[in-house]
């Protein structure tokens, strides 16, 4: 039914307009990303090949420089949310960061970031099942939790979207320490209407600079990156 590979983007709509604007889409939805990492989990063990990073590779030299030079301790306990093929958390671990957990709800997801953990060698990397939506209570007292695309792609849900939003940003509350630090990646949200979202919990420490996205010959699809800490 959808075979786009850029979040957010509008030919991918399953016709179900919403007040915010944004339309339904099977990216929202657990069936596509389990059908999607299948496919990438046959992909790697046919080539090797680990698959699509999300927002590219700079995206994940952003976010790492930025832990960088905020000197953010290497033995923080950092947790990336929707971690997919767990590419991010690799290039984590080779920067030095010891503790570090992986979710996603998809299973195949799982297997997939496992293999490439396997295949890295980092068996110390943490990657488990979970729905953020609905976090298991050994899920917690993170420093640092990483959001590349998931947001996104929840918010995209055709049902009750604006409602699983908000029990993201319970879920997240939960599971960070007073003062921890969330860094999210969207483009599907400015930094206005992050705030919007995540604003009464989480204070604006820094927008990160991003350069214009290209896809499919179109230009300007912005990119939002976002610092914020949870309020003590
Ligand atoms: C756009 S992909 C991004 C993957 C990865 N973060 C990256 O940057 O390459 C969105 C990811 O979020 C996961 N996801 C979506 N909803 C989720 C939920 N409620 N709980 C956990 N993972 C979820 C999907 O399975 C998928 O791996």
């Amino acid at each position: 039914m959808v075979s786009g590979r850029f979040l957010g983007v509008r030919w991918q709509a399953m016709g179900d307009s919403r007040e915010d604007g944004f339309e339904a889409s099977a990216l929202g939805t657990k069936e596509h990303w389990d059908a999607a990492y299948e496919r990438e989990l046959q992909n790697f063990e046919d080539s090797g090949d680990a698959g699509e990073i999300w927002f590219g590779e700079e995206s994940m030299s952003r976010l790492i420089g930025w832990l960088e030079k905020q000197r953010i301790p290497l033995d923080s306990c950092i947790l990336d949310i929707g971690t997919g093929n767990g590419v991010l958390l690799v290039e984590l671990a080779k920067s030095g960061y010891t503790d570090l957990v992986g979710i996603d709800y998809s299973p195949s997801a799982i297997q997939l970031s496992k293999k490439i953990m396997e295949k890295e060698g980092l068996p110390q990397v943490k990657l488990q099942v979970e729905d953020i939506l609905n976090p298991s209570d050994e899920l917690s007292g993170f420093h640092v939790c990483i959001d590349k695309g998931t947001f996104d792609a929840i918010s995209l849900n055709p049902e009750n979207a604006a409602e699983k939003q908000k029990h993201y940003v319970k879920s997240l509350h939960r599971i960070l320490r007073p003062g921890g630090l969330f860094l999210i990646t969207s483009c599907n949200w400015t930094k206005e209407e992050l705030l919007n979202e995540f604003g009464k919990e989480f204070l604006l420490l820094e927008e990160l600079p991003t350069s214009v996205f290209c896809f499919g010959g179109k230009t300007g699809n912005n990119v939002t990156v976002l610092v914020l800490q949870k309020k003590i």
